[in-house]
């Protein structure tokens, strides 16, 4: 997590820096910081909050000019969110400056080593350490900044995505990579760094992605060099064409990102089986499966590995799988899988999903899974992005930059896409007939229609979101395919308005949960039209009778959960496997309303961040 970015060239870095900031905002934001050097004076300026925060502190404290500038906005891993453990960090001398995201798991080795040598610390950070082992190596081995960073490197265990300057060599940026992402953006006489490339999309096109264990030598009047940490090696940079824009990261019109992204999602899943799904032909192409068939058809197994929500869209993934293709399917939390001994044989395949493509356990699951020879596959939404780059082969989810912290198109389209993946397996094995098959893709090429209908009940969510804003605790119960939305609903609800929220299987209600049931306890229950709508029926029932307050999400037409519940949300009818495409959307806009009712912070909810790339 944190969001670095950066500026060395002939325009004035603070304009850049500071709306790069804002664009990152999404990755941290217990506190920001920016550094800018005009020439003559290092500047810094940080403080705890909001990138908001800073900006009105630096109207105090600094003058914002300058061409060479870095900054920073964290999610604080070593050390509380206040102003002095803030990013940017300088060495002793006063000289060195850094921004860093990431962990160095081993500074407090390193640290008390640079105390014995006369050292003194500000902060509790492990940046603070590392910005100053870096002026250790370079006074006691005399080598220039670049030298020194790559040395220091050698002794660090941990991740990063570092940025540093020396304010007596301005020419020159030095940036370096294991872990967390850097992009470069490649301007003319003028190169930006940042986290991700939305900082400097109106700039440049053209960007560098650092693999891990590389670092740049940036110099603002020369080509930049890129190296590999650990040997010297020089890299020939891969340089890639950017193809995000402005509109894409801005909220177009809509109070928050979050709201737009909700919106997006008719588009999002269109765009997702756009060339993928071809109705006429009673195809699905995807290149990534067609070249590994034999790998998905021989599988023992498919693991999936995701967290948080895309880990719900696995769960959603193995009912879709086992019933359509006859697959077995495991899904495992990322970062329990990659800790366990699990058993995997290289007939195993892995499936890891992740909207960043930067998570670290996702991450460090798949490492290990390919380590023991497993086939990887990835579902991502971030192009270029680590896991997109580790995984053997994969598909994009093509849902468009997703910026609110919560997460909502990226979950509709990586169902989408697994669908996909599931439909096309099933034909390849003939575990679907060929007329099944063609009523599953006019029924998906139909899905953005009816989710753009279901997003038509949004003023009446916001009525409900009024009469149960107040309430402390919210059960969400579903029942197979629709399980798992109801752990979602729960995540989406917690995350967002702080409300305490549990998703269960409505059946496993009478082996505890019910216990909580009584007249102020509001119960989502998702309760369309599926195989055991008569046992969700009973099961609402049994609520009913103790009290609980029911707020039924249901097929359009239905009158009989209708009558029963105290509110209901239609979704528009489809097949049972794709409902979760449907019945997600309410329950976004449930949690998105209450929380705003409730003054909370939705795009950018406390303690938490977009890409979490610390384990
Ligand atoms: C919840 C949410 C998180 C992420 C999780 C995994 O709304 O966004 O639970 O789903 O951190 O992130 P990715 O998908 O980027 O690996």
């Amino acid at each position: 997590m944190c969001g670095i970015v950066g500026y060395i060239g002939h325009r004035e870095a603070y304009p850049i820096i500071i709306e790069g900031l804002r664009r990152l905002e999404y990755r941290g934001y217990d506190s920001a910081g920016v550094a800018l050097f005009d020439g003559t004076d290092l500047k810094i300026s940080k403080t705890k909050g909001k990138v908001s925060d800073l900006e009105l502190r630096i109207n105090e404290e600094i003058t914002k000019t300058g061409k060479l500038g870095i900054g920073h906005t964290r999610w604080a891993t070593h050390g509380v969110p206040n102003d002095v453990n803030s990013h940017p960090h300088i060495s002793n001398s006063g000289s060195l400056v850094i921004i860093h995201n990431g962990i160095i798991e081993n500074y407090e080795s390193l640290k008390k080593e640079l105390i014995t040598r006369g050292y003194k610390f500000q902060s509790d950070t492990d940046t603070e350490v590392l910005i100053n082992l870096i002026e250790e190596v370079k006074t006691k081995e005399k080598v220039k900044l670049g030298k020194a960073v790559q040395i220091a490197l050698n002794q660090v265990v941990g991740a990063y995505a570092i940025a540093v300057f020396d304010k007596t060599r301005p020419e020159e940026v030095i940036v370096a990579r294991l872990g967390s992402p850097l992009a470069i953006g490649i301007g003319d006489g003028e190169f930006f760094i940042a986290s991700d490339a939305s900082p400097f999309i109106e700039y440049t096109k053209n960007a560098i992605y650092l693999e891990d264990e590389e670092m740049a030598i940036i110099r603002f009047d020369k080509k930049i060099k890129v190296r590999k940490i650990k040997d010297d090696s020089l890299v020939d940079p891969y340089m890639q064409e950017l193809q995000l824009n402005l509109e894409q990261i801005e909220k177009g019109g809509y109070d928050h990102f979050m709201l737009k992204e909700i919106h997006e999602q008719p588009k999002a899943i269109r765009d997702t089986f756009r060339g993928r799904l071809l109705r006429n032909e009673a195809i699905i192409k995807m290149a990534g499966i067609e070249d590994n068939m034999k790998k998905f058809l021989n599988a023992n197994r498919i693991i999936i590995v995701a967290c948080g929500t895309s880990w719900h869209a696995g769960l959603v993934a193995e009912y879709i799988f086992e019933d359509l293709a006859r697959i077995p399917v495991e899904v495992e939390y990322a970062s329990e899988f990659r800790y366990r001994n699990p058993v995997i044989s290289e007939n195993d395949v892995l499936i890891a999903i992740s909207q960043s493509g930067e998570t670290a356990d996702t991450l460090a699951a798949i490492k290990m899974a390919k380590s023991k020879g497993a086939f990887v596959f990835g579902v991502c939404n971030v192009v270029g992005s680590s896991i997109a780059r580790e995984t053997d082969a994969g598909a994009y989810t093509h849902a468009g930059p997703e910026i609110g912290v919560a997460s909502t198109k990226a979950f509709t389209t990586q169902i989408t896409v697994l669908s996909l993946i599931a439909l096309r397996l099933a034909r390849a094995k003939g575990t679907i007939s060929s007329s099944d098959f063609r009523r599953y893709l006019l029924e998906m090429e139909l899905i953005p229609e009816k989710v753009e209908k279901a997003l038509e009940s949004d003023k009446h969510i916001r009525i409900v979101s009024d009469i149960y804003k107040e309430a402390s605790n919210f059960l969400y119960l579903g029942r197979g395919f629709n399980f798992p939305v109801a752990l979602e609903g729960a995540l989406k609800l917690k995350e967002i308005s702080y409300i305490h929220a549990e998703g269960y299987p409505a059946a496993e209600m009478k082996h505890g949960p019910i216990a909580l049931i009584d007249e102020n306890m509001p119960i989502v229950v998702i309760a369309t039209k599926a195989e055991h709508y008569d046992k969700v029926v009973s099961n609402i029932q049994e609520i009913k009778s103790r009290k609980g307050k029911i707020i039924g999400v249901i097929t359009e037409g239905d009158t009989v959960v209708r009558k029963l519940a105290d509110h209901v949300i239609e979704v528009p009818d489809t097949i049972e496997a794709l409902s979760p495409l449907l019945t997600t959307i309410p329950l976004q806009l449930l949690s998105y309303h209450i929380a705003v009712m409730l003054d909370k912070n939705v795009d950018q909810p406390r303690n938490l961040a977009k890409s979490v790339t610390v384990e």
